[in-house]
């Protein structure tokens, strides 16, 4: 059974593959700036803990800093470009679930365990993001994965109590 922390890595799926890690228009490194830099995953990704998707910063998040800093650098001058005329930077995406399923980060992500701490990290599902100069699909994202986790026991079964589990896994839990 998976538990959170295994990485998984199931080469027989098709569509979804853990490692997966598209070119992107210029390089981004996360173990620069999560790893290094030690900045906090929701300070770019303040969606996860409001909304179902975690979200893309914007180069105005960028460029507080990129204003001033590596500005000579080719990768910079090119989110200058952007930034300037006002467009959004044409990141690749790397995760895409197909579109009868419904994955909401933030139930995930303020879930709490028993004694109030977060069940999960965003790492539980990602893997070491901080330690990535390109950052990869890490889970298979397969619907055993989500039932895996979803059906660990929260409390055993007692004789007057069925067991309960971390989270639903009824087919309408995750599809439309
Ligand atoms: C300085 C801002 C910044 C920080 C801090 C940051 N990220 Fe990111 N993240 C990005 C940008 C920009 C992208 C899109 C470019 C890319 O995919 O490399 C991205 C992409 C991702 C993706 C892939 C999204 C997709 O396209 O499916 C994941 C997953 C991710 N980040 C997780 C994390 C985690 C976990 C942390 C903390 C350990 C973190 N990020 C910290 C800026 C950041
Ligand atoms: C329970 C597993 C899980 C946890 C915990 C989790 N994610 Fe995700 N994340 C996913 C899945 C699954 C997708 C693909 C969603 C899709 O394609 O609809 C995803 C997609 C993303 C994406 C790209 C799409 C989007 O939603 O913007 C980013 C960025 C991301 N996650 C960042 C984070 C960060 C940062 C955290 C922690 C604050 C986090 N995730 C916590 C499973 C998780
Ligand atoms: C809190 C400040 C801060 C923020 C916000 C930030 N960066 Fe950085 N970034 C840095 C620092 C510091 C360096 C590393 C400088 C060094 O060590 O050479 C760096 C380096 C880089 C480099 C490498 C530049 C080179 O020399 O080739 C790229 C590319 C980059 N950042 C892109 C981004 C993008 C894209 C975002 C927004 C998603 C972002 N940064 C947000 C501080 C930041
Ligand atoms: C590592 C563990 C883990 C993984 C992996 C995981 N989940 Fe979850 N999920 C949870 C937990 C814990 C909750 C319950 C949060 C709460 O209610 O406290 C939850 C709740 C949910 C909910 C809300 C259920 C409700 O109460 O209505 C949906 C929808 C969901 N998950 C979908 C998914 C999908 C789709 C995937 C796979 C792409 C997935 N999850 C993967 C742990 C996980
Ligand atoms: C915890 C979340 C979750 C639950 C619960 C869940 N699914 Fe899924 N399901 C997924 C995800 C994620 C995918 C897409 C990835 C994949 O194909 O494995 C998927 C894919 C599927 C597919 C398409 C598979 C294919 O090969 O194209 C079918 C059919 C399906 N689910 C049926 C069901 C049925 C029936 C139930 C209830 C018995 C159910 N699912 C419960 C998450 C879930």
């Amino acid at each position: 059974m998976w538990t959170p922390g295994d990485h998984v890595d199931d080469s027989t799926q098709s569509s979804l593959v853990s490692g997966y890690h598209p070119d992107q228009p210029i390089e981004f490194s996360h173990k620069l700036h999560a790893g290094d830099r030690k900045m906090e995953c929701e300070y770019c990704h303040n969606g996860a803990r409001r909304s179902p998707v975690a979200g893309i910063p914007s180069l105005n998040t960028c460029m507080g800093c990129h204003k001033f800093v590596n500005t000579d650098a080719d990768a910079i001058k090119k989110l200058n470009e952007h930034y300037k005329k006002n467009e959004p930077f044409p990141w690749t995406l790397v995760h895409k679930l197909p579109e009868y399923v419904r994955f909401p980060h933030k139930v995930h992500v303020l879930a709490k365990d028993h004694q109030g701490q977060a069940l999960l990290k965003c790492q539980t599902c990602h893997g070491p993001v901080e330690k990535m100069t390109t950052v990869e699909q890490w889970a298979p994202l397969q619907m055993g994965w989500c039932i895996d986790c979803h059906s660990q026991t929260k409390e055993p079964a007692t004789p007057f109590k069925k067991a309960t589990t971390l989270a639903p896994i009824t087919c309408n839990t995750c599809h439309y």
